[in-house]
């Protein structure tokens, strides 16, 4: 099927129910509050770090933002949309993916909705990015990083690619969570070491310019201050962040309400308290870093 008659056979589908029919696939409640939450929380972030993604008009310049890992791009129209909403149009938007289907549905959808300021490019994120030293102005790299062998080699990349000063947007699993540590018998630990060795040795395999590309799940999970430390390794600040979902999900108990219910008035309990000691309770960390001066 060529890309135009998929791109036709999409929209002939889906039509205006483009996203919401994609947000079906997951039909826990859990689920979908994880996901809702986190883009609930990265427009809460940038809104409050407004003047920092604000740039002055010069000749026309265009600055640039880009999603690694963007996925089918559900996230970079939000908030390529979010930015005119705030009133920064000054801005160009880029998504990078590695999964062929994702990257046609991508193109199907910023032809669908004809914003004329966003592409997407078909990469490898293990390979060296097709992007010029200091080129970029925000990366927003969004539940990607776990997915990785090595994904020192892309934050390095990131570093690479941002300009002085540039800021990254990183979201990903805060594993083992305090939550998690409460349950962290060593049988568990084990357990885990396994998982990641199956999913290590069972990853997707697509093919990008006649060469094999491996996708795996979550194989690279870490808490959050190790990702701090991490990224201040290779020169980047922590500025600010916003707690993501308490947990994924909760496939064994929702179908108690009571427990469903429960477990969202946990999460606005969590919501009263001051982020700094809710950072590391959550599933998910969603931070703004800063790259120190190069
Ligand atoms: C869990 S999805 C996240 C998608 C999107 N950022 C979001 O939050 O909805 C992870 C994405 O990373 C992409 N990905 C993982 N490893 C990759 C690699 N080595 N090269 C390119 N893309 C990769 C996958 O194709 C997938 O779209």
């Amino acid at each position: 099927m060529s890309t135009n008659e998929l791109q036709k056979y999409i929209f002939e589908i889906l039509g205006n129910n483009f996203d919401r029919e994609l947000s079906f696939q997951i039909d826990n409640p859990s689920e979908r509050y994880f996901w809702y939450r986190k883009r609930k929380q990265v427009a809460n972030l940038i809104k409050k770090n407004i003047a920092l993604f604000s740039k002055p008009d010069n000749n026309e310049q265009e600055y640039l933002f880009v999603d690694v890992g963007c996925g089918e791009g559900l996230d970079i129209f939000l908030l390529r949309d979010l930015f005119e909403k705030l009133q920064i149009n000054n801005y160009r938007f880029l998504g990078l993916d590695g999964f062929p289907l994702s990257y046609e549905i991508a193109k199907a959808k910023k032809e669908y909705f004809g914003k004329p300021n966003i592409d997407f490019a078909l990469v490898d994120l293990t390979q060296k990015l097709a992007l010029e030293n200091d080129s970029v102005d925000v990366i927003y790299c969004s539940e990607v990083v776990e997915h990785l062998i090595t994904p020192e080699n892309l934050l390095n990349e990131f570093r690479r690619v941002l300009k002085s000063g540039g800021y990254l947007i990183l979201t990903t699993p805060n594993e083992p969570n305090l939550l998690q540590k409460a349950f962290w018998v060593s049988s568990a630990k084990e357990k885990v070491k396994l998982v990641v060795k199956n999913r290590i040795n069972n990853p997707i395999k697509v093919t990008i310019e006649e060469k094999e590309l491996c996708l795996y799940d979550h194989i690279s999970c870490r808490k959050a201050n190790q990702w701090d430390k991490t990224l201040s390794s290779i020169g980047f600040d922590l500025v600010d962040y916003r707690r993501g979902a308490l947990i994924y999900g909760a496939r064994d108990f929702e179908n108690w309400d009571f427990v469903l219910g429960f477990r969202f008035l946990l999460e606005g309990i969590l919501d009263l308290l001051p982020k700094s000691l809710t950072r590391q309770i959550s599933d998910q960390m969603i931070t703004l870093y800063k790259l120190k001066d190069k």
